[in-house]
């Protein structure tokens, strides 16, 4: 196993208590170290289950999860410092926000981790001040917007320093300027070293932001790979119900002689590659004619 590998998991099945079907099948993957990963899948295909299973919250039935080369065991301690290095911010941060306050949540990872309370404090204000919350410090989290409610949830994993950070859809519900807001963050955090995994429907967002894509369908992993490789292909994920990103589709629409030479490597991630790519084109007209033949 190299080190490049955080987190791996190897025939992995698991099956809720009472549930006919299980959750997840025969699972193998690794995330890798130090990327910016995507989950796709369709609805119930075991993406968050995946994830309570990656910080220890669900055992397996079957199968290992490698934290950093070594077997995960689910003994007490091992299991918080298995949540201190990954983080898990779920879907619905209702269920994942416990104390009364801001401030009170961000620390309760912290105390949980038995570090002494100035210790506690210092991280908790720092936290505050990172996730732009210190004006809300006190206010009961009843009273805040699902938009704030997220960002607390994010603040307190993220207090934590952990490793590798997963997020289970945390776009869902977000305005687009929280969305911006939200991906900007995790930019510094990923700056700052750490890796990144997060479950999302949107093929916008992986097409634009992720370096590697995992695809689960039905409990299963069917396909990962960088988004040029695995964001391509219309027929196939159309197959998984998936569909295609518009910059991809758009790119499939334009002229085959414009695009010579190209790879699917060369298909733009953002509007201001959109624009190179364009003046590129642009230019090759005013070429003499004939320039392609020549090649
Ligand atoms: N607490 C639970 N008890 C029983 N079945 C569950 C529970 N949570 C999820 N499932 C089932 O497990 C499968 C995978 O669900 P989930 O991991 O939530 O998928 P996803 O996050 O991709 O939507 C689904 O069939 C879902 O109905
Ligand atoms: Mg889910």
């Amino acid at each position: 196993m190299t080190t490049t590998t955080l987190l791996q998991a190897t025939g992995l099945h698991y099956t809720y208590p009472g549930a006919k079907e299980p959750a997840i099948r025969d699972l193998t993957l690794s995330v890798p170290a130090g990327k910016k990963s995507v989950l796709l899948g369709r609805n119930g295909c075991g993406k968050s289950t995946l994830f309570l299973t990656a910080n220890g919250l669900c055992r397996p039935d079957e199968g290992t999860v490698f934290w950093q080369g070594k077997p995960v065991t689910y003994d007490r301690r091992s299991l918080l410092a298995l949540r201190r290095d990954v983080g898990l911010v779920l879907q619905d941060p209702e269920q994942q926000l416990v104390a009364g306050t801001v401030a009170e949540d961000i620390s309760y990872g912290l105390c949980n981790q038995g570090l002494p309370d100035r210790e506690v404090k210092e991280k908790v204000q720092a936290a505050l001040e990172r996730f732009q919350l210190t004006e809300l410090a006190d206010r009961p989290l009843h009273q805040l917007s699902l938009g704030q409610k997220k960002r607390v949830s994010l603040a307190g994993v993220m207090v934590l320093s952990p490793q590798l950070l997963l997020l289970d859809e945390p776009t869902a519900y977000l305005d687009p300027s929280q969305t911006r807001r939200l991906i900007e963050e995790l930019e510094q955090i990923h700056q700052a070293g750490t890796a990144i995994l997060m479950a999302t429907h949107d093929l916008e967002l992986a097409w634009s932001w992720a370096d590697w894509v995992f695809v689960m369908e039905n409990g299963r992993l069917v396909m990962q790979g960088e988004p040029h490789e695995v964001l391509v292909s219309a027929e196939e994920l159309e197959a998984l119900q998936l569909g295609l990103p518009q910059m991809v589709a758009l790119w499939q629409a334009l002229p085959v002689r414009w695009k010579e030479q190209m790879t699917n490597r060369d298909i733009p991630r953002s509007i201001d590659e959109w624009r190179a790519r364009l003046a590129m084109f642009d230019s090759r007209k005013d070429e003499k004619p004939g320039y392609l033949l020549k090649r």
